[in-house]
């Protein structure tokens, strides 16, 4: 089974509209602004579709765009304004940022009832204790995914390739709290293919192109691919797709498998900013 990422997407979208229709009845409006600094080819693409989608769900959504020189106070002053505005639920900064400027000062610059990547301190530790957080798009959306096929996922063995921040670390979080073994691996991982074939869940989001192979995956896992890598101008995943896809019992493509969860998730994030901050 082939996971429809995009279908999926497009069901969450529509509910977010839905909401988001219910309370611009009563008044009400949801806004969601995003700090792009520079040229990244990546970042211009995802900053584009996040627009879009928010626009389609109703969301009042503007990209605040800034030179790759600008300096860091400057951004941090953006943040602060945005902080106080009332009109704003959501604030993003698109990552990665010129190494002037330091990630971890700017997201802690957000209002973290505003971080509508769960990026803030806050948030981070209120995901790990399991309290009310705002949660990553990403594994966020990989979860809805993996629920999409199966529902209950105690003492299911789980296992992440990559330890990232955005990815690796919150999955894992995500995944214990479904009461699955979790086990995250990453590059210094002594014989990576003998822990992934343990995987009833696999998530692989390390950035290599099509690392995990057909004979890396126990037969009936579920695989989410999150690899978004350039290969002769197509986008592949971290997994070998053809290989693979005959051992999992489901599998998402790339594209259209996490690309579109991620950004519902980012539309239904803002909203529940909104009610953190205005309800
Ligand atoms: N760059 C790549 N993925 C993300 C994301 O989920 N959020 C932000 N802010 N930047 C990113």
């Amino acid at each position: 089974m082939i996971i429809d990422g995009k279908k999926l997407s497009i069901e969450f979208i529509k509910e977010v509209k839905e909401e988001v229709e219910t309370l611009k009845k009563q008044g009400k409006s949801i806004g969601l602004s995003v700090i792009l600094i520079g040229e990244y080819p990546p970042s211009l693409i995802y900053v584009k579709n996040k627009e879009k989608k928010a626009k389609e769900a109703g969301i009042i959504s503007e990209v605040i765009k800034y030179p790759n020189e600008v300096s860091e106070n400057e951004v941090l002053n953006k943040i602060e304004e945005l902080n106080q505005n009332s009109k704003v639920s959501g604030i993003l900064v698109q990552l990665p940022l010129p190494g002037h400027i330091k990630k971890e000062k700017i997201i802690n610059a957000i209002n973290p009832l505003k971080d509508v990547d769960g990026f803030h301190p806050i948030n981070v530790g209120n995901l790990a204790s399991g309290t009310n957080a705002i949660t990553p798009c990403t594994p966020l959306g990989c979860l809805y995914l993996i629920k999409s096929v199966e529902n209950n996922l105690e003492g299911k063995h789980a296992v992440i390739l990559g330890r990232s921040n955005l990815n690796g670390k919150p999955m894992a979080q995500l995944l214990l709290k479904e009461n699955c073994t979790v086990t995250i691996t990453h590059s210094k991982t002594k014989d990576l293919k003998s822990e992934c074939k343990k995987a009833d869940i696999l998530v692989a989001a390390v950035g290599v192109k099509e690392l995990v192979k057909g004979d890396w995956i126990k037969k009936g896992a579920i695989v989410i691919d999150v690899g978004i890598n350039k290969s002769n101008g197509k986008i592949i995943g971290d997994v070998e797709f053809d290989s693979s896809k005959v051992m999992a019992k489901a599998i998402t493509p790339v594209p259209g498998g996490v690309g579109p969860m991620t950004i519902a998730c980012l539309l239904k994030n803002t909203l529940e900013c909104f009610k953190k901050t205005s309800l």
